[in-house]
């Protein structure tokens, strides 16, 4: 067990928009978020120090939760500006040959066929290395762009999200392997009786199908969740290849994977095929003390800017973080947003709160690659696997670096984490162990 290996991914928190704008080391980022440039270096140093995968966040909306006004958000660039994601992905693949990309694309915001089809596209363009990031959407703001005042009930969200996926999946299968058959002499591009309309007819969808597109390598790309709720797990356990959650200590950590994987054993799933990922925020420099003051660095900033991470603790949350006082414990709060998330806020100050945000309290990776290395081994020793999802969300290349050269090379060393390749699809990679 002292050498089991587990998995790294990178979270690309905030997603395709400005990083690092107004912090030292940025370069000529905030000028230059608009282009893809920054977002292929990244994805050129996760595959060099052979992360499993990048997931890149998704919302699309401007938020206005906090105070009821956008100029917080719009201030801080905090949660917008945005790009779309999805056109992220071929310029990440172009410049890599194994790493594995993960939009994220919304149940309430996509239409099932449209999204089995960028998908499936994608999937093909890459050469099988996509996949696809299920987030239901949370925020009201979220849904009056796309024609609603209010988000579906949460369950429901979940609900709908099923029949979304039976789907995108069937979908994806609806042309045989072989249905590409491409004789030129009987001139038979495909054989009709092998691509089979799906005719879905649900609570909430219709799709008659077939997919206008061969199947694609990895068929089914790989399926990324994040439910934190009951009903969300649940989903999760049904479908997800990965889950990516918080992990605030080793005993949540266990229980959540214990939680899922009984779900994952009810639903008729070997719960060793859905690799559950845990977020991770380290601090890496040349000696515990620097690595220290780096990380203490972000308290002054926290408390000059509080109101830029209350803000973004509304959106998520869906409550307006405003109208509490900021040294008052919070009474427990009831949200149709992050459930999971709010579940935890009673009882803190909205203060401790952003503090906690600002500074991703929960297990400490700070220190040398050696000091974080040895933390991060105990910590998938005891929780027994199967992985960390890494995220800065206001990373610099220098950030970056210390993590792919300082910090994981750390890793391998120790036999932790993988230092090849050893299959063409994600998917094949991220089932190895
Ligand atoms: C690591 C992580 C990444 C997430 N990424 C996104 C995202 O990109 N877009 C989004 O709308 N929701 C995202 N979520 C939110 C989840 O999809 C989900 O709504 C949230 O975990 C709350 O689930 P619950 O309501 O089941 O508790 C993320 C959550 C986590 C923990």
């Amino acid at each position: 067990m002292a050498n089991r290996q587990f998995h790294l991914a990178w979270f690309l928190s905030r997603g395709f928009s400005p990083k690092a704008w107004r912090l030292p080391w940025a370069g000529d980022t905030a000028a230059n978020w608009l282009k893809p440039d920054l977002f292929v270096d990244l994805a050129r140093s996760m595959e060099r120090a052979c992360f499993d995968y990048l997931i890149i966040e998704d919302s699309s909306h401007v938020p206005y939760k906090y105070r009821n006004s956008h100029d917080i958000y719009l201030k801080y660039a905090a949660a917008t500006p945005k790009m779309d994601p999805a056109v992220l992905v071929p310029y990440m693949a172009q410049a890599t040959k194994h790493l594995g990309i993960v939009p994220t694309l919304s149940t309430t915001e996509y239409h099932p066929f449209m999204l089995a089809r960028l998908i499936n596209t994608l999937d093909h363009v890459t050469e099988g290395r996509v996949g696809w990031n299920m987030v239901t959407g949370s925020s009201d703001h979220g849904a009056q762009n796309y024609g609603r005042d209010a988000q579906y009930p949460h369950d429901e969200r979940y609900d709908r999200a099923d029949e979304f996926a039976e789907i995108v999946t069937k979908l994806w299968e609806s042309w045989e392997a072989d249905a590409v058959v491409l004789d030129k002499e009987n001139v038979l591009f495909a054989d009709g009786s092998k691509v089979h309309p799906i005719h879905y007819e649900g609570q909430f969808f219709r799709c008659r199908g077939p997919l206008n597109a061969p199947r694609s390598p990895q068929v089914r790309p790989v399926l990324c969740q994040a439910g934190g709720s009951p009903r969300g797990q649940r989903f999760a356990a049904r479908w997800a290849d990965t889950i990516i959650a918080v992990g605030d200590s080793i005993e949540q950590m266990k229980a959540f994977r214990a939680d899922v994987r009984a779900r994952a054993l009810a639903a008729g799933r070997n719960p060793d095929h859905i690799k559950i990922l845990f977020l991770a925020y380290p601090v890496v420099d040349v000696s515990m003390a620097a690595a220290r003051e780096r990380r203490e660095m972000e308290r002054p900033d926290c408390e000059q800017h509080i109101e830029m991470h209350l803000a973004l603790m509304s959106t998520t949350g869906g409550i307006d973080l405003s109208q509490f006082d900021l040294d008052e414990p919070l009474p427990a709060l009831t949200t149709n947003g992050h459930q999971s998330t709010v579940a935890k806020y009673a009882g803190k100050t909205t203060r401790g709160l952003a503090m906690a945000n600002a500074i991703k309290s929960g297990i400490d990776f700070t220190g040398t690659a050696d000091h974080v290395a040895g933390v991060m081994q105990e910590v998938m020793q005891e929780v027994g696997g199967d992985g960390f999802l890494l995220f800065n969300g206001e990373f610099t290349r220098r950030y970056i670096m210390e993590i792919c050269d300082g910090l994981v090379p750390e890793l391998q060393r120790r036999g932790l984490t993988r230092t090849e390749y050893p299959h063409k699809l994600f998917r094949d990679n991220l089932m190895a162990f």
